[in-house]
């Protein structure tokens, strides 16, 4: 692929994310001298103010060679301004690819869209009719949103399926391209242990909770609509649910992996509202942090989730009955992502008592600092028998001393130009998706469903420890800490 064409490319995506990306591809080698990269969007800006704009996020240029290559990624970056919903603005830039062309030799195309909403359907059609090369490979990569619930996205798939075809669509979740989101399958598909015994004999519960310290901070206009749960739940969180549940696809192709979560998706009934848990932040108990309603982009008395948990089951031999439990929310007391698995009792313990020998846990941590670790018992060193909790534990960065983790936007952005969909959304399987979230977004729109107010910086709504714990999520009573060094 020779040529992306990036559409929003004076937003805030394109300057911190999608540029940052592409250099540290070029960085690599994986982006080719021959490739032009084309900034489109509706600020009128020349070049120069565009090459300042995308490089005020690309970080470590201090060493000379770093530089030089810089300079030489933005040689390849041009920007053509105009709007997105009138043909004048894609004639224009169609003559630029043609100009590119002549230059280059080069024909194939990239579309990548981080555009509001309102308009993804004039733009794909704008460049459909003016941008769309017979001569050549295109693509349209596609940033969420993808819909408010079942009915738009269907609308949205069905305009979009009008013009392109499907494996012409990327439908990009960020998460998908995560370094311990990508490890998902190998861990569990590579190692005996874990394979024989990820099923409703050996799990009692699996907990995916996404937390963030800050609140929504000035972008509470484009959140306020959304929520929580459509920004992160619905599509992210859901993502690494598929993930741990399906079953093994029949093969590693992009096909069969996305038909495998789309199994495991068709098995979920829609979550219910007595099984979900709202919360929206107020300020900090010290008074210092604002609460969601302070942010000046955020309407006035606003209901909006900032935090939700809900709990999913999955009608199938091998979860009936084990509780997937999904947490996100903002302006919290850490900044983490993790995929917890909790282990069942054990049975026929005649030897030890609980409060000895507590669950196993196995934890995917998905950021900061990756890590995969198995919470295990052991006789604690010493005299006696003595019991501790411990850990088996694989930190990235002090075992993988000399390998960097690419940025999630990396990894896509590759597969994109290899034609690689695997790690990318399919319509089906956001169909199934919206599907089992619509009903309960829709009561939570109509303000059916209570949203509680929790203090900036504190661990969520006062419940959630009972609501956890309905789902058969289990403390340890034993006290149990990480050691300082990998402590977050
Ligand atoms: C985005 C959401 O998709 O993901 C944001 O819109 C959220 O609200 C972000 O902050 C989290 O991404 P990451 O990569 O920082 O975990």
């Amino acid at each position: 692929m020779q040529r992306t064409i990036f559409l929003g490319a004076s937003g805030d995506l394109a300057k911190k994310k999608t540029f940052p990306a592409l250099f540290g591809l070029f960085l690599h080698g994986h982006i080719v001298p021959t490739t032009r990269i084309v900034g489109y969007a509706r600020t009128k800006m020349d070049r120069p103010d565009f090459l300042k704009r995308i490089s005020q996020y690309i970080k470590n240029t201090n060493t000379p060679k770093v530089k030089a290559m810089l300079d030489q990624f933005l040689d390849q970056c041009t920007y053509v301004s105009g709007v997105y919903d009138q043909d004048s603005g894609f004639q224009a830039l169609e003559h630029e690819l043609k100009r590119i062309e002549r230059e280059t030799k080069t024909i194939d195309r990239l579309f990548y869209m981080a555009l509001p909403p309102s308009v993804f359907i004039p733009v794909a059609n704008g460049l459909k009719k003016n941008c769309y090369t017979p001569k050549g490979v295109n693509r349209l990569i596609v940033e969420k949103p993808f819909g408010m619930d079942l009915e738009s996205s269907r609308v949205l798939s069905k305009a979009l399926g009008a013009l392109y075809r499907e494996d012409e669509i990327y439908r990009i979740d960020h998460y998908l391209g995560k370094e311990m989101v990508k490890n998902i399958m190998i861990l569990r598909f590579t190692n005996q242990i874990f394979g024989s015994c990820w099923n409703r004999e050996h799990i009692s519960n699996v907990q995916i909770t996404f937390k963030e310290k800050i609140g929504t901070e000035g972008r509470g206009g484009y959140f306020d609509e959304f929520g929580i749960m459509r920004d992160v739940m619905q599509n992210h969180l859901f993502q690494i649910l598929s993930l741990i549940a399906m079953e093994a696809p029949a093969s590693l192709s992009a096909e069969d992996v996305r038909s495998a979560k789309v199994d495991v998706l068709r098995a979920i009934p829609p979550v219910v509202e007595s099984e979900v848990l709202l919360g929206q932040y107020g300020k900090s108990e010290d008074g210092t942090l604002p609460s969601y309603l302070d942010d000046d982009t955020v309407p006035k008395g606003s209901k909006t989730a900032t935090f939700a948990a809900a709990a999913f089951h999955i009608d199938n031999p091998r979860w009936a009955g084990v509780p997937f439990v999904l947490k996100c929310g903002k302006a919290l007391d850490q900044q983490k992502v993790e995929i917890r698995i909790q282990f069942k009792d054990l049975t026929h313990n005649n030897l030890f008592q609980k409060d000895v020998a507590a669950r196993n846990e196995l934890v995917i941590r998905v950021q900061p600092e990756e890590a995969v670790y198995l919470k295990v018992t052991q006789k604690l060193p010493g005299l006696g028998m003595d019991t501790v909790m411990s850990e088996l534990d694989l930190s990235y960065a002090s075992r993988f001393t000399n390998l960097s983790v690419p940025d999630a936007y990396e990894n896509l952005i590759l597969d994109a130009v290899m034609g690689e969909q695997s790690n990318f959304v399919r319509s089906d399987e956001l169909d199934e998706a919206w599907r089992i979230f619509t009903p309960v977004l829709h009561k939570i729109d109509r303000g059916q469903v209570p949203v509680d107010i929790y203090p900036y910086g504190s661990r969520g709504p006062k419940n959630l420890p009972e609501f956890v714990a309905r789902f058969g999520f289990e403390r340890h009573l034993q006290a149990y800490s990480w050691p300082e060094t990998s402590q977050v």
